[in-house]
């Protein structure tokens, strides 16, 4: 029997990890698995509305961290994991994305010589000032398997000297998820909710710290915006952070921006979907909006997601406001030019095959983990 320790803490994460719960569950004969919900994101809206949506299942053990500064946040998580981890004593350590909870738990994970999987690996943005950079490089360094969802991953990790055996490229597990949702997201009500017609409105998602914690870059972002909204309405369902920072800065949303709170999944999948253009600052919705063939801009200067620019519909437009205006106006008069392809292995099938992966690689020589393990226990009692 392998046991399974996932984690999840965040938002993004969500939607990754759920597809995998439900692959586990189909092989209980070989996996015995345990959710661990770090608690970085904590409201109703931020977290609990996608365990519903997703029909994930309740976590098994919550370590409810919350927010704090980056090194507050990574050491509280990290804290309470390593207590989990000496206790649960699992095969793997299940760790998605790039939040500060993947690094936190891959952190302590690799003290423990416990095993890491690291799903979505080799993503690059390489923008160092980025949090979310930082956590994909040094998660990378530290995990023994590495789950990529792309050939442009596989290559960046082998350029940072992964060896070629502890990588295994098994696809966008996000988009297995966003394939199961389809048809459940068509009995959303949110259009009518907010009275929209499909192809009559762009939605906007921004939280960067780099677009919104500064004053100048959110309010010539808005400024953009405004003159976009006055052609084609906008929905903003707007992360609490960039809220927070809006009214601390008095920065209102222009004429024709609609604020509303985050939405669950199945309904930003209904919006989204419907939507004639997307803007965002986000790295799922780049790829999302690629696999269902909607035009996507990208607000910043650079993506770790490449692959969505070159086969899919995303464009990197950066944060200069006559720019991000002058690309909207084109994608509106030309979108037959974001015509794309999903890329391969972005087939709704990558659960499946991050779960093989896992079962294949559990019989290998352990890292000394239990060793390690028990001599921990021994240190904590
Ligand atoms: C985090 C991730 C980012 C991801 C984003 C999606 C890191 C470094 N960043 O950024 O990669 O794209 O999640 O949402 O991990 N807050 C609430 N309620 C919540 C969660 C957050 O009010 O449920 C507020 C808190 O005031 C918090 C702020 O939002 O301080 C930011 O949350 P945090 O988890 O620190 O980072 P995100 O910006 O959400």
């Amino acid at each position: 029997m392998v046991k399974i320790l996932n984690v999840v803490g965040a938002r993004p994460n969500f939607m990754k990890m759920a597809p995998i719960i439900a692959a586990l569950k189909r092989r209980p004969n070989e996996v015995r698995q345990t959710l661990v919900h770090t608690g970085q994101h904590y409201d109703e809206a931020m977290s609990a509305a996608f365990f519903r949506d997703l029909r994930m299942p309740e976590p098994d053990i919550h370590l409810e961290t919350r927010a704090g500064t980056h090194a507050q946040q990574t050491a509280r998580v990290m804290l309470a994991f390593e207590e989990v981890l000496i206790a649960q004593q699992p095969d793997w350590v299940v760790v998605v994305g790039d939040v500060n909870s993947t690094i936190a738990c891959a952190l302590v994970a690799s003290k423990l010589n416990v095993r890491i999987a690291h799903v979505e690996a080799g993503l690059r943005s390489f923008d160092r000032t980025m949090p979310e950079e930082i956590n994909r490089v040094l998660t990378d360094q530290l995990a023994d398997l590495l789950l990529t969802p792309s050939a442009d991953a596989d290559a960046n990790l082998r350029r940072e000297g992964i060896p070629v055996e502890r990588i295994a490229r098994v696809g966008n597990v996000m988009i297995d998820t966003l394939f199961q949702q389809l048809e459940r997201a068509r009995d959303s009500n949110i259009l009518n909710e907010l009275e929209l017609s499909p192809r009559e409105f762009a939605v906007l998602t921004l939280h960067r710290p780099s677009n919104v914690d500064d004053p100048e870059s959110l309010r010539r972002i808005c400024s953009a915006l405004g003159e976009i909204a006055l052609e084609l309405p906008i929905v903003f369902p707007a992360h609490p952070r960039t809220k927070a920072r809006m009214s601390e800065f008095g920065v209102s949303a222009p004429a024709g921006v609609r604020m509303v709170d985050p939405l669950g999944y199945l309904d930003f999948l209904r919006l989204w979907s419907n939507a004639r253009l997307a803007l965002t600052d986000s790295g799922g919705l780049q790829e999302e909006t690629t696999a269902l063939g909607v035009p996507c801009l990208t607000l910043r200067e650079n993506t770790e997601r490449p692959i969505t620019i070159e086969q899919g519909t995303n464009r990197l437009v950066g944060t200069d406001p006559s720019r991000i205006i002058s690309s909207a106006r084109e994608a509106l008069t030309n979108d037959a030019s974001y015509a794309g392809r999903t890329p391969e292995l972005w087939d709704g099938h990558a659960a499946k095959r991050i779960v093989e992966a896992l079962i294949e690689r559990a019989g290998g020589s352990s890292r000394g983990g239990s060793h390690q393990l028990q001599s921990m226990a021994s240190l904590a009692t």
